[in-house]
């Protein structure tokens, strides 16, 4: 009898099960597939080590304004795939030789609940008095014709372009096309974006999101707002644009960025009455679900699809179960979309502020006004701004673009976590010279 079995080894279950054994319990850890799940072996850490590739080229074109010549220079593709898999390689080892010196238990299969303290996996039983759920998310698949055709490439399998497409269509402005749109467009593609919906990334603050769109249209992305992709047959995508016209456009390389979809398949949730829907299993914010010592974290809950939000939804659910009191704070939860420039932000978008009838102040600064900002990056066009309430100051939100802001965004997540005012965050010191001082200088603006 285990304390707590967790299903899914991704960044939500292996940082619970570890923190679990590291708190003196009984803890297995059940993988069907890869550990590091989603993030590790086709998600974030796979995306991440491309778009370092892909920078390194396109910087390689742009070197001379920095005063470097370079000679003549080409992507070497298969190179760019072993690279990330040595990367996920190692960080995939390093998991396994945590959870190994917590002292979790690792079990290979796939598992499914039996009843609300025992799930079976490999013909076998296993009882627990605790069960977290951390299964996951998949590529959505949308009711579109043709989705499922060889030629269209999710996030699963974009992984393994052997070689450098012409022309690359996606599917969707959100957080997956917009990386892979970089991604494509600075290692030469010629790429067009389809989005459903009036402007990219929807939830970013507006102002932050016209702001890429601008930046990434003038670097070369043909965008196509307010147009909806109805079917897909061949190479070629039948669309309906803004006007209600029906279009097609060919390409070679297809991705279909359309989201995620909670993994609640076959995990006899039905049978024992676990409230869920397609859009994920139902939690509180202490991690439970509708049935007593089941609990769950993650994408698999639909809330907050980013790893670092799965993580710590995992910690509080095991904080919870084991008679410790632990909430998650969505509202401080930082995101990034790592683009060229990249995006960061965390609290509430102007938009949200208004919608919810919140009085605020704002200051809204352009990045060069850090030294170091101006120093990385020739003619940069990156800002921040910063939310407060109206009346006491408190820091209601930070959105920022240009690079360097997702390494300074978790100082700013501290002071929506810690609801810190204008006042007391004007006197943190920020080091000299760093982009973060562009946060400094958007604090010291609010008025
Ligand atoms: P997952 O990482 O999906 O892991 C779930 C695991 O459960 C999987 O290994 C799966 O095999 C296993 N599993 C499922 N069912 C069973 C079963 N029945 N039995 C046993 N095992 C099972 N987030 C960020 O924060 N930053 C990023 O930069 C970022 N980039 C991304 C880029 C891409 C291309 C994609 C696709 C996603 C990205 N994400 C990013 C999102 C991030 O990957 C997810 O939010 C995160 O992986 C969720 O973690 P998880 O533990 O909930 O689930
Ligand atoms: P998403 O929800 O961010 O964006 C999907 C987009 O596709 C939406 O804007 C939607 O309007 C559009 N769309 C859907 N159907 C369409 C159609 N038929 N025609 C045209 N457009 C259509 O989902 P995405 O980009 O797939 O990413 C999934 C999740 O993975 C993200 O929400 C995020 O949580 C996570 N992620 C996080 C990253 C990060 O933290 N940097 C990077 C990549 C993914």
């Amino acid at each position: 009898m285990y304390d707590l079995i967790v299903i899914g080894a991704g960044p939500g279950g292996y940082e619970a099960a570890a923190h679990a054994a590291r708190l003196g319990k009984k803890v297995a850890l059940i993988e069907k597939n890869l550990m590091g799940g989603t993030c590790l072996n086709v998600g974030c850490i796979p995306a991440k080590t491309f778009l370092r590739s892909s920078k390194l080229f396109h910087e390689c074109a742009e070197a001379a304004a920095y005063g470097v010549k370079v000679g003549s220079f080409s992507l070497d593709m298969p190179a760019v795939v072993a690279r990330k898999n040595r990367v996920v390689a190692t960080l995939t080892k390093g998991v396994e030789g945590m959870l190994k010196r917590a002292g979790v238990e690792t079990i290979a299969g796939e598992a499914r609940l039996v009843a609300r303290n025992a799930v079976e996996a490999g013909g076998a039983k296993y009882e627990a008095a605790n069960i977290l759920l951390a299964t996951g998310s998949r590529p959505a698949v949308p009711p579109i014709p043709g989705i499922n055709s060889p030629q269209v490439l999710d996030s699963d399998t974009v992984f393994d372009v052997k070689r450098v497409p012409e022309k690359v269509l996606i599917i969707g402005g959100g957080f997956i096309g917009l990386e892979f749109a970089c991604f494509f467009n600075e290692i030469g593609c010629k790429v067009s974006v389809y989005e459903m919906l009036p402007q990219i990334a929807t939830g970013a603050d507006q102002e932050i999101s016209s702001r890429l769109l601008q930046i990434m249209k003038r670097g070369g992305i043909e965008f196509n707002l307010s147009a909806k992709v109805l079917g897909i047959e061949g190479n070629t995508v039948q669309f309906l644009d803004g006007d209600g016209k029906r279009g097609s456009v060919a390409a070679d390389c297809i991705l279909n960025a359309t989201g995620r979809s909670p993994n609640v398949k076959n995990l006899g949730l039905e049978e024992l009455g676990v409230d869920f829907s397609p859009k994920g299993v139902k939690t509180s914010d202490q991690g439970k679900t509708n049935v007593a010592g089941v609990w769950a974290c993650g994408d698999v809950t639909g809330r907050r699809m980013l790893a670092h939000a799965a993580t710590r939804e995992g910690i509080v659910a095991v904080n919870n179960m084991f008679g410790g009191k632990d909430r998650i704070r969505y509202n401080a939860i930082p995101a990034v979309i790592y683009t060229h420039p990249e995006v960061a932000s965390v609290g509430r978008t102007e938009e949200e502020l208004k919608s919810l009838g919140v009085e605020y102040k704002k200051s809204v600064v352009p990045m060069a006004v850090a030294g170091r900002y101006l120093v990385e990056n020739e003619g940069g066009t990156g800002m921040v701004k910063v939310l407060a309430g109206a009346r006491y100051g408190e820091i209601l939100g930070v959105h920022a673009i240009g690079n360097g802001s997702s390494e300074f965004i978790i100082a700013a997540a501290a002071m929506v976590e810690t609801e810190m005012c204008v006042a007391d965050a004007s006197d943190l010191v920020f080091p000299h010279p760093t982009v973060s001082e562009a946060l400094r200088e958007a604090i010291l603006g609010v008025h």
